[in-house]
């Protein structure tokens, strides 16, 4: 069936890889591409699908509701994947209002605009589907109660390396109460429950995922991996968070990208389904492999920049672990990561040393005197 789907969001990290694998699987669906294209939006990301017949991008800011709405008209949209937002948690603790505009009132004027243009159409709901992108920090911080690992319940092919633990007991499940800690997370699952509001009082046919953290090419140098990278090749200081104990559980963004391509076909609507790939690890472990990796791609002696390594003070309300269990997802759909972890840090990390242009870009300039600004500890 030929559709028009708005991806919002399209510009950034996880939107680009959504944008290209939609733009490329499926030349029969029309891909509008909305982005306000904030510093954290660049279309340089998109070069490769610029051109393609069935790709539009569309500047424009999610919370104005008027100009979304005319769009929806305008081409007749009937498919809704939501990315953009304010995605930076250090960002959220210095400046919590963009946070509430964006990810909450932005996802509202989204919502509003949808459910205004597919209600005033014959069909009304028949076809149409609100997909929102959120995360897995709506449900909180889990505990540390195998601080040394243990060997885990369950695995896949992302943590199918060398390095396979647990640092805890618990999971998130997709039954979970949400119980937020930082202004990001809090905005975060205030637009979750925006879209589930609007599914049970209206009837608007959504999906909800909350995916754990993703890697690879096209993150903003804010973020741990791409920032750290860089700094390596520059010789910085890496600047981890209190003991660098915290635990993440990492997914290739393009993993996430193939299982929304698949909830989106397939999911059932008013679902959530948790992504991730049963992956944790420790950030002193991945700067570990990090500084090995970048070392030996480098030609440098592995090991040899592990003096860059500074601790500094701990971010306010650091969540401590975050394990997402996305057996529903698997079991439901059939979905599955594809890569393993380290096979992924190494991919990751030579598309970083080899797009060096891109990075200077991002990180140049104007950009870098903000970044200052806002990160005086560094
Ligand atoms: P990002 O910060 O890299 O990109 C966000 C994009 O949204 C940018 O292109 C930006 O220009 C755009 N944007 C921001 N405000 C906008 C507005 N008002 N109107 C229109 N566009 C706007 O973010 P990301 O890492 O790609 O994350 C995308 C989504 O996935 C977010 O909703 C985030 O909460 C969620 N998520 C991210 C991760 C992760 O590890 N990065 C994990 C789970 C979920
Ligand atoms: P980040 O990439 O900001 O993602 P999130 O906070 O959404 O999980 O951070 C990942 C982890 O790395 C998190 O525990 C904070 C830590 N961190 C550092 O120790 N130093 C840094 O400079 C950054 C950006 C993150």
């Amino acid at each position: 069936m030929k559709r028009t789907i708005i991806i919002t969001g399209g510009a950034g990290f996880i939107g680009n890889h959504v944008v290209r694998l939609f733009v490329n699987k499926y030349p029969e669906h029309n891909i509008i591409n909305l982005d306000k294209l904030t510093y954290a939006g660049n279309l340089a990301n998109l070069k490769d699908v610029e051109d393609k017949p069935n790709y539009k991008f569309v500047k424009m800011d999610i919370c104005d509701f008027e100009g979304v709405y005319k769009l929806m008209q305008d081409a007749h949209v009937d498919g809704i994947i939501h990315l953009a937002a304010e995605s930076h948690v250090d960002r959220s603790i210095k400046d919590p209002f963009t946070f509430a505009r964006t990810n909450v009132m932005g996802t509202l004027s989204l919502l509003q605009a949808a459910k205004l243009y597919w209600e005033s159409q014959p069909e009304r709901w028949e076809g149409k589907l609100f997909y929102h992108i959120s995360t897995d920090e709506v449900y909180g911080a889990l505990e540390l109660t195998n601080p040394e690992g243990v060997i885990p319940p369950f695995s896949t092919k992302a943590s199918s390396g060398k390095h396979h633990l647990a640092y805890g007991d618990k999971f998130f499940t997709e039954d979970l109460k949400y119980q937020p800690h930082s202004p990001y997370s809090a905005s975060k699952a205030s637009s979750d429950h925006f879209v589930r509001a609007f599914h049970d009082t209206y009837g608007m046919p959504t999906v909800v995922t909350n995916c754990s953290n993703n890697y690879g090419p096209y993150q903003f140098p804010e973020k741990l991996i791409p920032l750290f990278i860089n700094n390596i090749r520059h010789r910085k200081p890496l600047p981890v968070y209190g003991k660098g104990e915290n635990v993440r559980d990492w997914l290739y963004v393009e993993d996430h990208a193939r299982a929304i391509d698949t909830i989106f076909h397939h999911g059932t609507v008013a679902e959530t389904y948790n992504i991730g790939g049963f992956n944790e690890w420790k950030n002193i472990d991945i700067i570990r492999l990090l500084i090995r990796t970048v070392d030996r791609q480098l030609g440098r002696a592995e090991g040899e920049d592990e003096n860059l390594i500074t601790f500094v003070t701990d971010r306010a309300g650091h969540d401590m672990r975050y394990a997402i269990d996305s057996r529903k997802l698997q079991r439901e759909l059939g979905w599955e990561p594809s890569l393993q972890f380290e096979e992924g840090i190494e991919k990751t990390v030579r598309w970083y040393l080899d797009n060096q242009e891109w990075m200077d870009n991002v990180t140049s300039g104007d950009y870098m005197k903000y970044y200052d600004d806002m990160y005086s500890n560094r």
